[in-house]
């Protein structure tokens, strides 16, 4: 069991009501698929109150209709464990846990998934551990079905960014991690021109996490995704990171941002009733926002894996 704070019961909540509309809406396709590449532990427990909340797999696992394929990674062994025994608690036969890193493990995996399915992937790294290549993976598994792409909810960590690149250019890259980051995004270019902007002081740090999560986008739209939403996660002060929803089906956005602004109980502390909390409207920061991004972007230069 892992500790969490409010905001990761917030997005769980919020990934489960989405879900739930999920399974309705595909509910007369012969195949429904979810697949969670950071599956994590089965049971997790709020800070501020210690009440246990249930996972994303414990979330996908109660759908109904049931999704007819989960797969579900995870590198922790225990943790691996106990979705293996989740899944057997449930008799639910369709459920394959992959042990292991997904970035090497999705390509084989996927190829039990067939290809006409509506299909939903969470991609919920504590980090920056997810590469590009197993997002790219994921977006074209169905690549010249006809059929929409595999929607999915991507967790990027925009304050880690900032954090990671740090105001040191030596010290990143002694630790390899401007590597790390031209893993993320799969290519170089235009966030090392943001990172250099910051380092010289010619924007501002919050311009800089606002670039990075604008520059994912970019890169989710270059897939062919439609429709893109960025829901910020905030703790009591700052922004942590930035929920990206991408699919190229309208029904699937007119859903999402129905789940995130819904009113929310946030156990921000222990209290005797369940308030639900008014939660932020959604707000498009991507259209059109390179032209009022203060410097100029280079093209990107595809990461060779
Ligand atoms: C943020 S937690 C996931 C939480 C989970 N989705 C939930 O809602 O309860 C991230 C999980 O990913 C696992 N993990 C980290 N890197 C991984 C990788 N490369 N491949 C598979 N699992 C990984 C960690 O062990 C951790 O359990």
């Amino acid at each position: 069991m892992r500790e969490w704070s409010p905001h990761t019961e917030e997005k769980i909540s919020i990934l489960a009501d989405y879900l739930r509309a999920f399974a309705q809406a595909a509910k007369s396709a012969p195949n429904r698929v979810y697949i969670d590449a950071f599956a994590g532990d089965t049971m997790n427990v709020l800070k501020t109150t210690g009440e246990q909340f249930p996972g994303s797999v414990e979330s996908a696992l109660s759908v109904e209709p049931a999704f007819t394929q989960m797969l579900l990674f995870e590198r922790h062994q225990r943790r691996a464990r106990s979705l293996r025994s989740l899944a057997g608690a449930r008799q639910s036969t369709n459920v394959a846990v992959v042990e292991g890193d997904c970035n090497e493990t999705m390509a084989e995996s996927l190829e039990s998934v067939p290809r006409q399915a509506p299909a939903f992937a969470f991609l919920d790294p504590d980090g920056m551990e997810l590469e590009w290549r197993t997002i790219r993976l994921v977006a074209n598994h169905k690549q010249g079905t006809g059929r929409n792409k595999v929607e999915m909810w991507v967790l990027l960590s925009t304050a880690g960014l900032v954090r990671m690149l740090g105001s040191n250019r030596d010290q990143a890259e002694q630790q390899r991690l401007p590597e790390k980051v031209a893993r993320l995004y799969g290519a170089r270019g235009p966030w090392e021109a943001v990172w250099n902007a910051r380092l010289d002081g010619r924007i501002p740090p919050g311009d800089a996490k606002r670039a990075y999560l604008l520059l994912y986008m970019d890169r989710l739209a270059d897939l062919g995704y439609k429709h893109l939403l960025a829901r910020p996660i905030k703790n009591a002060r700052n922004e942590l990171y930035v929920m990206v929803f991408a699919t190229d089906h309208p029904a699937g956005a007119t859903i999402m941002k129905w789940a995130q602004e819904k009113d929310r109980v946030v156990h921000r502390a222990p209290s005797l009733f369940d308030v639900p909390e008014r939660r932020p409207t959604y707000e498009d920061i991507h259209t059109g926002w390179r032209e009022d991004f203060e410097i100029d972007l280079p093209d990107w230069e595809e990461y060779q894996w």
